[in-house]
């Protein structure tokens, strides 16, 4: 990618070799590239969202509420139910998906960026586009993530920013509750904070790392509405946090830049999130069912905690399988792993459109 700008224009020296994210949108009949729930909002939920957003139409010509008081009162509700925890508005943060929430935290903050790979992409995008120097530590060779290794590039490098990613992208796997609260402990003496990514979370019977928040104030969780939520297109993530970390993110965020549209939206999607709950609970079968006929064709799977599936096994080159699917009608993701591809958890005819392509493929 580099010497692609003309030498007239000056583009900023650390956005030089950097290539935009670009998962392929691609129009066929099943996609499950790009960890989207695949259920569209239930009728009555829609019938809210207009409801709530129709509210809003008559004074758009009006700014929106600047710190979104009532959406984050909403977030913490949500939160503080899913985790017996009492956090209020002060310590919640929201904004225009959770990218938006990250590339504010990595405008705000100082230090290098370090993150355990493979992991979510837009880490190292982000934290380079802004300036940082990004420090890609290795997982295991199993692509678990290894603590000892962690601790250890921590003190060794002195980062400002570390990001460990729960249930991983685009492995499916977990970190520990006990592992983040020790990688939590080496970077607060070396000032570093820590970003859990989790933006899967709901999809994991896990805890939450919400719940080490009051024992480490260099914790950041970052969330998004964009999954579990079904809610992708509606763009809406948020962060939780110590009071002190929410007024930093203060300092960068755009004046107005949740528009009255968009906060109304979310906050008549969390009003009315029971249907969407019974959704996720319906993924998580579909997953383990999609694991087991993985397995069933002879493939290896990590085990996922999240709405995704990491495989490998096969004998043809990654980007030919990709292609014969796409040939096929399935869209999934060549994660630019060696002999892996992810696939997310789709409906259940969706789940199974894969597989039969796939055993197609895999046996002609
Ligand atoms: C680990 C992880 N974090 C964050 C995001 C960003 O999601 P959004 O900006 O839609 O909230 C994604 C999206 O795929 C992701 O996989």
């Amino acid at each position: 990618m580099s010497n692609r700008w003309p030498q007239w224009l000056s583009v900023n020296e650390n956005l030089k070799d950097l290539s935009p994210y670009g998962a392929p949108q691609i129009p066929v009949a099943i996609r499950l590239n790009t960890n989207e729930n695949p259920f569209s909002l239930d009728s009555e939920l829609q019938r809210a969202i207009l409801k709530e957003i129709s509210d809003q139409v008559s004074h758009l010509n009006r700014y929106p509420d600047r710190d979104a008081v009532e959406l984050r009162e909403l977030l913490a509700q949500f939160i503080n139910e899913r985790s017996g925890t009492s956090f209020s508005v002060e310590n919640i943060w929201a904004a225009n998906g959770s990218n938006e929430i990250l590339q504010s935290i990595a405008l705000a903050f100082q230090g290098d960026a370090m993150g355990f790979e493979p992991s979510y992409s837009m880490h190292p995008l982000i934290s380079k586009s802004v300036g940082k120097k990004w420090i890609p530590i290795p997982r295991s060779k199993d692509f678990s993530f290894n603590l000892d290794t962690a601790i250890a590039a921590i003190k060794e490098q002195r980062p400002g920013l570390v990001f460990l990613t729960t249930p991983n992208n685009p492995t499916g796997d977990s970190i520990s509750l006990q592992e983040i609260a020790q990688v939590a402990q080496v970077a607060l003496n070396v000032g570093a904070l820590v970003i859990v990514d989790e933006a899967y979370a709901e999809f994991s019977n896990k805890a939450s790392a919400v719940t080490l928040l009051n024992h480490h104030p260099n914790l950041i969780i970052s969330r998004t509405m964009s999954k579990a939520f079904a809610f992708a297109g509606a763009r809406l993530g948020y962060m939780i946090a110590s009071k002190t970390l929410v007024e930093a993110m203060l300092l960068v965020r755009l004046p107005y830049h949740l528009s009255d549209l968009t906060q109304a939206a979310a906050r008549a999607a969390l009003r009315n999130r029971e249907s969407l709950q019974r959704e996720v609970e319906q993924l998580k079968v579909s997953r383990d069912s999609l694991i087991s006929e993985l397995k069933d064709l002879g493939l290896q799977v990590i085990d996922s905690d999240a709405n995704f599936v990491l495989f490998s096994g096969f004998e043809i080159p990654a980007s030919r399988l990709w292609q014969d699917l796409v040939d096929k009608g399935v869209l999934i993701r060549d994660v630019g792993i060696p002999e892996h591809l992810r696939v997310t958890v789709g409906t259940a005819e969706e789940n199974q459109g894969f597989i039969a392509a796939l055993r197609q493929i895999l046996q002609r």
